[in-house]
């Protein structure tokens, strides 16, 4: 009966089990959780891990049905803005199993297991070691192999934390240096400031969250990753990020702007269409928010110091539309143009687009194979 179900599955989704399967049993052998390796034993896991993936994969699917409207909206729009590459990227968003993951490693822990089990199952380093940050791992693999997450080891640090690879992008800008004060704006759950404390040493992370719930996750994943010995330099606070201009100015070497934004995504997978039309009204609203908070970034930084401004759409008016708009009416700050030294050394795994020469910024478009993103960025730079 167990084996008529995986029969039935297509390749592809056997592939993935059984890949699946073999992370997941290679990470128990490693951390000497294989008792017994009776073959019995060996397939009963293998259903056993089968089925519940096979139900996971329901839920998933449940869970992910697409908004007809929000792809109609973006069908309009980004055909007008991305031009011939939306069809691919289109092709991406809508397959959430050609979806790449991938694997940062935590620094400040033991991870010699986890880099050999990675190697052996195909997966390779992200960054080179001349990249910007030497001290940042991150794995990927060519095909849409899911790593399992890591459940809380009590007493220990993760080794590991599971991240679209493109949300390290805005941190490789930020090129944080020791001993520099910097301020997580938009924080929440924390991807951005693991990356960045996997960079380099602060003098200060401030981690900035005003939502509750999300900051209660922020701080569980800061407890997880960073030892306690950093803990008088990575804080947290609860403001609204509009007025760190005002409390704060002038106080940071470098400030990460990760806005809210629509989140392409998972706005196509909205659960009904009303929460569809929702989010679409709230798209139109969200470029009033953003530039405020870039423009209260631009405050905070101390001159000389640099902003980074990034968002998970493809959506123009959230991104080169805001950052144009600020620096309309901030002559004291200026956009770095990232194609040379950043976007063409880290083309060979991610593709960006062109689509607005002259302003600095770049937007990275999922495309099959290499399925990172979307994410905007754009690094400014406050004049001395
Ligand atoms: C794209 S998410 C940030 C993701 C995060 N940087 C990471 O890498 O895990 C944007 C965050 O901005 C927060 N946010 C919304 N309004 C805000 C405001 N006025 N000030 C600061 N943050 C805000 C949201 O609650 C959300 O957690």
């Amino acid at each position: 009966m167990n084996y008529c179900l995986c029969i039935k599955l297509p390749f592809a989704d056997i592939k993935v089990l059984l890949s699946r399967f073999l992370t997941t049993h290679c990470l128990a052998f490693a951390g000497g959780g294989f008792s017994s390796v009776s073959i019995f034993g060996f397939i009963n896991r293998f259903v056993s891990t089968t089925l519940s993936f096979q139900q996971a994969t329901k839920r998933h699917k449940k869970e992910r049905s697409l908004c007809q409207q929000v792809l109609n909206h973006f069908d309009q729009q980004y055909n007008e803005e991305l031009c011939g590459l939306w069809a691919s990227a289109r092709a991406v968003l809508l397959d959430p199993h050609s979806w790449q993951y991938g694997i940062m490693l935590n620094r400040f822990s033991a991870v010699n297991d986890i880099t050999q089990i990675l190697q052996s199952q195909g997966f390779s380093m992200l960054l080179s070691q001349t990249d910007p940050c030497p001290s940042l791992q991150c794995y990927i693999h060519p095909y849409p192999v899911r790593f399992p997450s890591q459940a809380h080891r009590p007493g220990q640090l993760k080794q590991y934390y599971l991240l679209n690879a493109a949300s390290l992008l805005p941190v490789l800008a930020l090129q944080v240096r020791e001993g520099e004060k910097v301020l997580d704006l938009c924080s929440a759950p924390g991807g951005k400031a693991l990356a960045i404390m996997q960079c380099a040493t602060p003098a200060v992370l401030h981690c900035n969250e005003p939502d509750p719930h999300r900051r209660h996750r922020l701080t569980k994943t800061l407890e997880s990753f960073l030892p306690h010995s950093l803990n008088s330099r990575v804080t947290v606070s609860a403001q609204d990020g509009r007025s760190f201009g005002q409390s704060e100015a002038g106080l940071y070497d470098k400030v990460l702007v990760d806005a809210p934004c629509s989140n392409d995504r998972s706005w196509l997978y909205s659960h009904s269409s009303q929460q569809g039309e929702q989010r679409l009204k709230e798209r139109a609203r969200m470029p009033v928010l953003q530039a405020q908070l870039l423009r209260s970034a631009l405050s905070a930084v101390r001159p000389g110091g640099i902003v980074v401004y990034s968002t998970c759409t493809l959506s123009s008016s959230e991104n080169h539309a805001v950052v144009d708009t600020v620096l309309k009416d901030c002559p004291e700050a200026e956009a770095e143009d990232l194609w040379e030294d950043f976007a063409v050394p880290l083309s060979k795994n991610f593709t960006f687009t062109s689509a607005h020469p002259g302003h600095g910024g770049q937007t990275l478009v999922p495309q099959p194979g290499k399925t990172w993103g979307p994410m905007f960025l754009s690094r400014i730079r406050r004049r001395d």
